[in-house]
């Protein structure tokens, strides 16, 4: 059976643990040789990027592994527009099916990632997540999900890394912080944040307005990950009391389910109100300070965090280089990223 990289929901704890390990053992000591020489692997994207797209690059090429960048159905430059849909007559817009593309890929690749947003026009299709769903079918290769509709497994694996480079999670108070926007993004990476704090043993609280839930599946893994651990999951909007004690921040905006795609409001107060500030940092456990990028500034977050000491927001992006080589050799040269990880235990 072929291995993918597509949801959190695939691993177990220990699982997680052991590639945001890996991660940090090829931080601290980039492998000599060329693990994965002799490879080629596609990423292709279906919506902007910049993260995701250098890291995944850089991490396939420092491996040894020759990477090609994609822009599906992207126009000049890209390739052709791509179907989802199985059955259809296709006399639209798309030009190719992905029956066709993703296994054809894989005859040239040794792996496929993808990035797949939500349409934001009906969150029960959305969540069917349409073309990952084709690529895992289709694909004769590893998949990797570059973010999709549920979740950026990627980001949360970084996310683990830049917690675990300064604290011990299980057991600290991990917050997730909704904050405003100018339009409802996707609950992508809140989902994966919330699912890998659960995973690694940490109280979870959610921030959020009235109106603002993650998706009912989402919390129910959430709260099995914490009850199976003795931990708490707890969702308010009484967002100063929110932030008493939390250990790790994680600001985040998503659009709501219901009326889905709905912009948040751009009342002052209420922005005011689920800004992060220094104000609510200052009523922390001197907390770290986490955000996916890209970040809206003095919008989701005031300058003074994003610039004061909470913040490691450039090391958790760094990380997403880290966490994608380990995803690559765990897929692709599982052995190499055994041997990477036990060096690391021994250097502790
Ligand atoms: N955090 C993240 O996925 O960034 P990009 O959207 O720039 O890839």
């Amino acid at each position: 059976m072929i291995r993918h990289f597509t949801h959190l929901s695939d691993l177990s704890p220990g699982e997680l643990l052991a590639l945001a390990d890996a991660g940090l053992a090829l931080k601290a000591a980039p492998p000599r040789s060329a693990p994965l020489a002799g490879k080629s692997v596609a990423f292709c994207f279906m919506n902007p990027s910049l993260r995701t797209q250098v890291s995944s690059a850089v991490a396939a090429a420092s491996l040894g592994a020759h990477p090609l960048t994609l822009t599906l159905g992207g126009g000049a430059g890209g390739t052709w527009g791509m179907e989802t849909v199985e059955g259809v007559v296709m006399d639209g817009a798309a030009a190719e099916h992905l029956k066709e593309a993703v296994p054809v890929l894989g005859r040239y690749c040794a792996a496929l990632g993808l990035r797949s947003f939500p349409s934001a026009e009906s969150w029960a299709e959305d969540k069917r997540e349409p073309a990952l769903t084709a690529f895992r079918k289709y694909s004769t290769v590893p998949v990797i999900n570059l973010e999709s509709a549920t979740g950026h497994p990627c980001q949360a694996l970084a996310d683990l890394m830049t917690i675990r480079e300064r604290m011990e999670p299980s057991g600290k108070n991990f917050l997730l912080a909704w904050a405003p926007h100018v339009k409802a993004l996707p609950m992508a990476v809140a989902n994966s944040a919330v699912e890998m704090a659960a995973m690694a043993g940490m109280n979870v609280t959610i921030a959020r307005p009235e109106g603002y839930d993650l998706d009912a599946d989402v919390m129910a893994r959430v709260k099995a990950s914490c009850d199976a651990r003795g931990r708490t999951v707890s969702v308010t909007s009484d967002v100063m009391s929110a932030y008493e004690g939390q250990h790790v921040v994680y600001a985040k905006s998503w659009g709501p389910i219901a009326p889905y795609g709905a912009a948040p409001a751009a009342d002052p107060d209420f922005r005011a109100k689920w800004i992060v500030s220094g104000a609510k940092m200052r009523r922390t456990d001197s907390a770290l300070f986490l955000h996916c990028l890209p970040v809206r500034r003095n919008l989701v977050v005031a300058d003074e965090v994003l610039d004061g000491p909470w913040s490691a927001v450039v090391d958790e992006a760094e990380n997403r280089l880290h966490a994608a080589k380990a995803v690559l050799l765990d897929l692709l040269a599982p052995g190499a990223r055994t041997a990477a990880a036990s060096s690391r235990r021994h250097a502790r």
